[in-house]
């Protein structure tokens, strides 16, 4: 990965926040992952009878350090769950012309190549339910009634009306990525498909 990048609002000098603590952060997002991956479909078909993981937490939150965030999930080509919010961390690449015209002003840019974008997986826009990543397919799937979303969040088929709600997000002036839990972005139209990703591999509600 390159340089930093400076503009839009990738990086932003804020007021003091209260950081996730690292390791309590780094063991829920481990438990919350496995969890996801074991009890991902019963927790899909109940999550809308249950109050949201997310609510809790309000306003903007540090998450850890965009590089080795960024590092990570390109490294094990998997998002970052974080379950305190509802919300998965994905990588996206700013150096591609249409992510960046169609999610840079809104989300952090860590490198010339390197961003971050925070996705709420915690609720389908279909009908709410929660919504885990497959690993072999590398897309999200729902798997209360089948729809699918590539690593962006980009919506590639079944019900949902739209691809994935996300926040607004930003590298601070210490290099910690920040989610502003109090700025919701609704998720792109069934149309859009800045990723152009393919299914990788087999799905993990199809089985
Ligand atoms: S709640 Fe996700 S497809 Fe229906």
């Amino acid at each position: 990965m390159s340089g930093d990048t400076t503009g839009g609002a990738a990086r932003r000098t804020k007021p003091e926040r209260k950081p996730i603590d690292r390791r309590a952060f780094l063991r829920t997002s481990l438990i919350g992952s496995v969890s996801a991956g074991l009890g991902g479909f019963a927790l899909g078909a109940l999550g809308f009878l249950w109050p949201r993981q997310g609510d809790g937490l309000f306003g903007e939150v540090a998450l850890g350090d965009a590089r080795e965030l960024a590092e990570r999930i390109l490294g094990e080509r998997r998002p970052v769950l974080v379950p305190e919010a509802a919300i998965s961390i994905i990588a996206w690449d700013p150096s591609d012309g249409q992510a960046s015209s169609a999610y840079g002003s809104q989300h952090a840019v860590v490198t010339d190549t390197a961003g971050l974008m925070c996705i709420d997986t915690g609720a389908c826009p279909h009908l709410g339910c929660a919504v885990p990543w497959c690993q072999t397919s590398q897309w999200f799937e729902c798997p209360c009634h089948g729809s699918r979303y590539n690593k962006y969040g980009e919506w590639t088929g079944g019900p949902a009306p739209r691809g994935l709600d996300r926040y607004v997000s930003f590298v601070d002036g210490e290099g910690q990525l920040v989610v502003d839990l109090s700025s919701p972005i609704t998720g792109p139209a069934r149309t859009a498909n800045a990723l152009e990703q393919a299914r990788e591999g087999p799905s993990c509600i199809d089985a």
